[in-house]
């Protein structure tokens, strides 16, 4: 079966969190290879820095930043409506916005726990919902979700953090199941990585030790990408040796 096919340079991508950390490295090489990438996230200013920095590096506009909070059921339709509003599709959705409340299981907090499920597992399954269709429309589409070793491993110090990323991986699952059911050329890969160095990211730093250097996680973006319409790599775990 021949299924569609587009360059990066003809898509479109939305990436939460793409303004800092592995969101802003895989913005990095997207923009590079010529995608239009729509970066959202709370903060403005960093958002707005880094599409600044990445467009101004390139010398011409890529990415876009967009303020939004994942948690906000109103503001993730918004940002699916603005993508397609401009650019009539997303072709590529990159669920990386995450973070970890670290309270052991004993003190667990009923804030700390909606914190933690609305942003990495709710808000996420929200954009799937909210972009399916018109990938469905467009017969096109890649979706990463970028879980961690944390949804392979349960660790006492992050308990909810462990339980949203299992959850990830789950729902990941459940989407395979029914992409291939219903035949559509959409695929969905789940990038598992240990810790990776945020803060040491230009590409002549050594990342801490235990840390892998965030510009892995950008090669491995670029590769899984690359491979054949009809090839997943459902789970990608990444960690230093
Ligand atoms: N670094 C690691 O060692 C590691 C390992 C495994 C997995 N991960 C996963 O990788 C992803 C990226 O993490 P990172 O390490 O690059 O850290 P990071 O720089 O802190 O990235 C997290 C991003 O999520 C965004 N975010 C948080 N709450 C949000 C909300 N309510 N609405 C929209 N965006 C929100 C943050 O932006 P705002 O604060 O501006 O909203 C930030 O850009 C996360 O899902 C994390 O769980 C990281």
């Amino acid at each position: 079966m021949q299924f569609k096919t587009k360059t990066l340079a003809q898509q479109v991508a939305i990436v939460t969190g793409g303004g800092t950390g592995i969101g802003r490295a895989f913005t990095e090489a997207l923009a590079k290879a010529g995608t239009t990438v729509v970066i959202a996230s709370r903060r403005k200013d960093v958002l707005h820095q880094t599409a600044d920095d990445i467009n101004t590096n390139l010398g011409y506009e890529r990415v876009f930043p967009y303020a939004f909070d994942i948690r906000d059921f109103d503001q993730v339709e918004a940002l699916v409506h603005y993508t397609l509003g401009r650019w009539s599709a997303v072709d590529l959705l990159i669920n990386n916005s995450g973070l970890a409340v670290p309270e052991e299981v004993h003190a667990i907090t009923e804030a700390g726990w909606d914190t933690v499920m609305d942003t990495n597992l709710r808000g996420a399954m929200r954009l799937v919902r909210a972009v399916l269709p018109s990938m469905t429309a467009h017969d096109f589409g890649d979706i990463i979700n970028v879980a961690s070793q944390a949804g392979k491993h349960g660790y006492a110090d992050v308990p909810s953090y462990c339980a949203s990323k299992f959850g990830l991986l789950g729902f990941a699952e459940s989407l395979r199941d029914h992409l291939r059911k219903t035949g559509a050329n959409i695929r969905v890969f789940n990038f598992c990585p240990g810790l990776v160095d945020v803060e040491h990211t230009r590409r002549e730093d050594a990342p801490r030790d235990g840390f892998i250097h965030v510009a892995n996680l950008a090669r491995a973006l670029l590769f899984v990408l690359s491979l054949d319409r009809n090839v997943v790599v459902e789970d990608l775990n990444l960690y230093s040796r």
